[in-house]
């Protein structure tokens, strides 16, 4: 191979641990093209090139925050609901003050619960959050939306005046999926129907959005869904809960959350700042071309999370879904394969999956088609930054079916592939009370502790910053 068409990667004087990578781009994707996929020697030069930039980055600990407190990481509206993989506040905080002024345009094609748009909003950012779970959505919205604490405080009283007719013998319709009778008891179920219908009754969206996430979150504790447990198993000798009062507390505490994004906002005059959250697939992201100046976002990781799973009580109840097969099929890194067709843009992505192909062909597949699905996301954030904009991605390595699984290194190689310059690659170290950091071996799924094939996982990170050309 040719100089010239190597990747050359030299320190970067701006950034203490940055990386200036030339020469891919166009360039490369052209070699890409004329490779015969099956000829090893050449990916293994091209697996090199990539392992060599990679082995050179050392963890930059300033990108752990591993002082930040719960209080820290729970501050304003971020404790409003529990959410898996969600980031770290600080770490969105310092990526969008690095790379973007007051008043830019901020987007996240993961929004997730909206940890970006809360940060963007803080730091006088306009911000669209994008994503696939109207669980999410909902959460998010309640979250970026600050409102007036007098008018909620008025709300609630009113609410609490409805619900404390409530009783035994009162009259309730009940929600008729039967999944809601796999999870919850008669008594507990006949409450929460109540505490829902007279929060439909609230006239203003923000504020009966703001109960509707408070409802959403208690889910949980009102089921028989093991409480330690992110997956979905039952427990039948779960403690019975009190659901109004459960309800009462984490309204209580959401109001508190509420109260200090509003005066955090009033005090740094960002109350006028936008924070738009919609349901949509990151592969088409609702803003015209050329139109945003920074993307921060992490992705879902194959077969990891199934978000679906995860959110079904409050998607049940707040009846976003009748048929979770169907829901699950939208997520990208999800289980369920759809078409066939792929297109991952990557000989590292290729060398992965030929390894996954020798020990299970589904996950094989699965991989293949994240990377694809990966592969058009980067393709929108391309389509949408404008030219000098930056892409944040926040993206750990993983392994499956004991294949390692090098997200980073595939990311990277098909950000080249588009067109995008490298600009930093940060490794940060994961501080273990913030992400499960235990995988079971064999299936390459979330575990317990007390698994047998367990295996440490994400005990680092990366963040790769990619500039539009
Ligand atoms: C790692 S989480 C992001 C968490 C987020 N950074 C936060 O702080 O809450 C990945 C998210 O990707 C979403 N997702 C999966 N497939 C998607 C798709 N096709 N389009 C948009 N979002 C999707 C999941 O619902 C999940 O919320």
């Amino acid at each position: 191979m040719k100089q010239k068409n190597t990747i050359k990667y030299k320190n970067n004087s701006q950034t203490k641990n940055a990386f200036i990578f030339e020469g891919g781009g166009a360039l490369m994707r052209q070699n890409f093209i004329s490779y015969d996929y099956k000829n090893h020697n050449i990916e293994k030069n091209i697996g090199d090139r990539i392992n060599g930039i990679f082995s050179k980055i050392k963890i930059d600990y300033s990108w752990s925050f591993s002082n930040a407190t719960r209080k820290d990481t729970g501050y304003i509206t971020h404790s409003y609901h529990r959410y898996p993989a969600k980031f770290i506040p600080q770490l969105a905080s310092r990526l969008i003050m690095q790379y973007s002024k007051e008043g830019d345009f901020v987007v996240d094609p993961f929004g997730g619960c909206g940890t970006t748009a809360l940060e963007a909003k803080t730091a006088g950012r306009n911000s669209l959050g994008v994503d696939i779970n109207p669980v999410a959505v909902l959460i998010a919205k309640a979250k970026a939306t600050v409102i007036e604490p007098k008018k909620l405080e008025i709300e609630f009283s009113i609410l609490k005046d409805k619900i404390a007719l409530y009783n035994e013998n009162t009259d309730v319709e009940l929600p008729a999926h039967n999944r809601i009778d796999y999870w919850f008891r008669q008594e507990e179920k006949k409450e929460l129907a109540y505490i829902l219908s007279k929060i439909s009754e609230v006239k203003e969206t923000d504020i009966r959005d703001f109960f509707y996430c408070a409802f959403s979150n208690i889910l949980k504790n009102c089921s028989i869904w093991l409480q330690k447990s992110n997956k979905p198993t039952r427990d039948f000798t779960k403690e019975p809960s009190k659901p109004i009062a459960i309800f009462y507390r984490q309204v209580k505490m959401m109001m508190k959350g509420n109260q200090s994004f509003y005066s955090l906002l009033q005090e740094k005059s960002f109350s006028k700042i936008r924070s738009r959250v919609v349901c949509g697939d990151a592969r088409k992201i609702p803003v015209k071309n050329n139109s945003v100046d920074l993307i921060v976002t992490s992705p879902p990781y194959v077969t990891s999370y199934e978000y679906a799973d995860l959110h079904q009580l409050s998607a049940l109840w707040l009846e976003y879904i009748k048929d979770l097969s169907d829901f699950r099929k939208l997520f990208i890194g999800t289980s369920c394969c759809g078409e066939n067709k792929t297109d991952v843009n990557s000989l590292f992505a290729r060398q992965i999956i030929e390894n996954l192909e020798l020990q299970d062909k589904k996950t094989a597949k699965e991989t293949a088609k994240y990377f694809s699905d990966m592969n058009q996301v980067f393709v929108e954030m391309k389509r949408i930054l404008k030219k000098g904009g930056k892409t944040c991605i926040v993206i750990g390595n993983t392994s499956l079916k004991k294949v390692e699984v090098l997200n980073a290194e595939v990311f990277t190689e098909q950000l080249l592939n588009l067109g995008f310059k490298i600009i930093d690659i940060i490794k940060r170290e994961i501080p273990s009370k913030n992400l499960p950091s235990v995988r079971d071996e064999i299936t390459g799924k979330f575990a317990s502790l007390n698994t047998v094939n367990k295996k440490m996982i994400y005990p680092t990170e990366y963040i790769l910053i990619a500039e539009k050309q």
